[in-house]
């Protein structure tokens, strides 16, 4: 078994080399890391938070319910629970400039599509240890993150705040962040709960979407999260089915608390939920912000929403009973407990020693997750060449905006990192003449977006920009473009017209360096898109999410417009996201899930399953051989998916059920060895309720990209 589902101890996966018993070569497996063990358990900080709840006043008790001064939860003094300092986010940390005794700074890691792009969690985990020995330097009690919507469109603004369209590969990153961020001593907030996959309107979409789509697309990372021990969840902005999620009984309690097993703190997204009784009888422990208006007229129309104004109006009204207070404040003295913050401070500024090292694990990881697309021989580019480089984010940072943005420090922009790399041969000329693209050995074209919560933006890119690259690309057959942005753009136009496309993401501070060297060539490319990106907007699952009658916008105003009547959003592609649409329904992507171009290459063979049958209570090994045939050193990605050809439901042509990166010398080759359990086969089934494998053939598929299956074997499942 790879992940936790049914035992504790074998949640997380991470790389161990054995020697093989018949051969020579190492055999690299999934193996298996401890989730986080809190210093108290929920039980005995439930009971000791019991003990101190009969000590407190109602209006004491009421006062824990609702949020402080936008980022604080109170404590209790007397019993040394700290006042909670909560900060964002994923990929660092975002510094509140206006609040007191900030961090003077704070890394600026590769945003977390990017960090989805490496295939290799373990880099996620060291990602979150850095960011939590961060908020230990700068006394930041709970993380609000990891976020991990999934990749529904590629519109959304938050893209770049999650782990891609894979619900597999989401949960391996997920389960690593947590334990790498709660080690550390800092609470990890798993976020949005649930179905937050547009920022289009995000407090009026009402999203429609049925149990299986639940289980199988949507809740699989939070369980891994809820699995690896993360002490909080977040909800979202969104309806479900008609309900606010953070109002919602069946969101909270239902599906989150007994469903997925999650026993510790839910509170709500800033300003999301807005009738105070609905959220406190749905199992919602903390309201958050709370009572802070902000200047803005459709939230003040809103009314008193807040719980903890309306606490004592609904005791007495009888429409909220004690104990649902005494729940609520429960949880929230619970959370300090399970992690010892009545221990010790939050506060430890010895972390600040780290911040070099922070660094280092940054550059790496951007080094692993920027993905080269299209190669046409044209890089690796020589030294020797002179290169011209113009467009959009030579001299600036691109970066996702909103409460995830990090301002970072040691900045290193596109312009430094390739005149580092390439010295004189750098050119940069922002408007160049058409005679001075045609001189240059090689044109590097920037270009891309910068995306934010609160909105989404287009997928096709403004027509100067096409018309820039097309330009580019006619007097420069040469032309590489370079894109900084957090999810797919539409590159059809000049597709075939460029020699070379490298998708950056959002790097991070100094992840321009990994950039440079992988044009030049001294870091060979090796990240894997976590997304299809398709040929046009309209292909996708979500492609008509936008209701009747309504388009995108810029800016937070029209996310706050509460007067306005709320949109239906209808996730009628089922089960079937990303990959799993486009396979399905035979729509070919330009760039399809996994895919990522290296400088050798990689051969695959001699794939194996340790029996031909499985059963149910049996687990099964698949063994194949990784070759680097080609004339550099590399890592290559390689994916396991699993196929149920005949099926009384309808099940997407592949999902991914293993994955592993390794790295090759040129000539080497290993034993890939992966296990699969009969939960790899399931679906969720809705009469019973649980997931189910039907007796029958399924598809071992072994390859290095969703659309480049190279090996296949068969086995029979048996149900009993
Ligand atoms: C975002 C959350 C964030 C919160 C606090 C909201 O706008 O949706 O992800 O944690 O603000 O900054």
């Amino acid at each position: 078994m790879k992940y936790l589902l049914s035992t504790l101890s074998i949640l997380f996966l991470f790389i161990s080399c054995n020697k093989a018993e018949k051969s020579n070569l190492n055999i690299i497996k999934e193996a298996i890391v401890t989730p986080y063990i809190p210093v108290l358990s929920f039980e005995a900080a439930l009971a000791k938070a019991d003990t101190i709840l009969k000590t407190l006043t109602i209006d004491e008790k009421i006062n824990l319910i609702g949020g402080h001064d936008f980022f604080f939860a109170e404590g209790v003094k007397k019993y040394n629970i700290p006042r909670l300092y909560m900060s964002d986010a994923t990929q660092g940390i975002h510094i509140r400039r206006e609040l007191p005794g900030q961090l003077e700074k704070s890394t600026a890691f590769p945003c977390p599509i990017l960090m989805a792009a490496t295939w290799n969690p373990a880099l996620t985990q060291k990602i979150a240890t850095s960011v939590g020995e961060e908020c230990r330097a700068g006394g930041i009690h709970v993380l609000l993150a990891p976020g991990m919507n999934i990749y529904r469109i590629s519109q959304n603004g938050r893209n770049f705040e999650y782990f891609g369209e894979d619900p597999y590969l989401t949960s391996r990153h997920i389960e690593n962040y947590v334990v790498g961020i709660q080690n550390t001593g800092t609470i990890s907030t798993l976020k949005h709960f649930l179905c937050n996959n547009n920022e289009f309107h995000r407090r009026r979409t009402n999203v429609i979407v049925d149990e299986r789509t639940i289980h199988e697309i949507y809740t699989p990372a939070f369980q891994a999260g809820i699995n690896a021990g993360a002490l909080a969840v977040m909800t979202s902005y969104n309806q479900i089915n008609g309900e606010y999620a953070g109002e919602s009984k069946y969101v909270i309690t239902d599906l989150l608390r007994n469903q997925l097993g999650f026993k510790g703190l839910v509170m709500s997204d800033w300003w999301s939920v807005w009738d105070p009784e609905k959220t406190m009888t749905s199992g919602m422990d903390l309201e958050m912000p709370g009572e802070r208006i902000i200047d803005n007229p459709d939230l003040i129309a809103m009314g008193d929403i807040f719980v903890r104004s309306n606490a004592k109006r609904l005791l007495k009204e009888s429409k909220v009973a004690e104990t649902d207070i005494d729940r609520m404040a429960k949880h929230v003295i619970a959370l300090s407990l399970e992690i010892g913050l009545d221990k010790h401070d939050i506060k430890d500024e010895s972390y600040l020693t780290k911040f070099p090292e922070h660094e280092k694990i940054a550059l790496q990881t951007a080094k692993e997750g920027i993905v080269l697309l299209k190669n046409n021989g044209v890089l690796p580019v020589s030294k020797d060449k002179k290169i011209l480089i113009t467009g959009d984010f030579v001299e600036t940072m691109a970066r996702g905006l909103g409460s995830a943005e990090v301002d970072g420090y040691n900045i290193v922009t596109m312009l430094n990192a390739f005149k580092t790399e390439f010295g004189n041969n750098l050119m940069y000329i922002k408007n160049p003449t058409n005679e001075e693209l045609a001189k240059a050995d090689i044109v590097l074209v920037s270009i891309g977006t910068l995306d934010s919560e609160g909105y989404d933006k287009p997928f096709a890119l403004p027509k100067e920009t096409n018309d820039k690259i097309l330009n580019s690309a006619t007097q420069n057959k040469n032309t590489i473009v370079i894109i900084n942005s957090g999810g797919g753009l539409e590159m059809t136009p000049w597709n075939n017209q460029v020699a070379g496309i490298i998708y950056g993401w959002y790097v991070g501070q100094n992840g321009n360096t990994a950039l440079a060297e992988i044009v030049s060539g001294k870091t060979n490319p090796s990240g894997k898109l976590p997304i299809s990106i398709e040929k046009q907007f309209s292909d996708s699952p979500g492609g008509t999410y936008l209701p009747e009658g309504t388009e995108l916008y810029t800016g937070w105003g029209p996310d706050m417009d509460m007067k306005e009547p709320m949109l239906n959003i209808n996730y009628k592609e089922g089960v079937l996201v990303g990959y799993r649409w486009y396979d399905t329904k035979k729509i070919n992507p330009l760039y399809a899930f996994g895919h990522g171009l290296s400088y050798t290459t990689f051969a695959f063979s001699d794939l194996k399953l340790s029996s031909k049958e499985m059963k149910a209570t049996q687990n099964m090994k698949v063994t194949f051989t990784l070759t680097n045939n080609g004339n550099v050193d590399g890592a290559e990605v390689t994916q396991l998916y699993i196929q149920d050809p005949e099926s009384s439901v309808v099940r997407p042509v592949k999902e991914l059920k293993g994955f592993k990166k390794v790295f090759l010398k040129k000539g080497e080759s290993a034993v890939i060895e992966m296990e699969l359990m009969p939960r790899d086969l399931s679906f969720y089934d809705v009469t019973t309720k649980s997931w189910k494998a039907e007796a029958g053939q399924f598809n071992i598929l072994v390859g290095n990209a969703s659309d480049n299956i190279i090996l296949k074997e068969s086995l029979t499942y048996i149900e009993k």
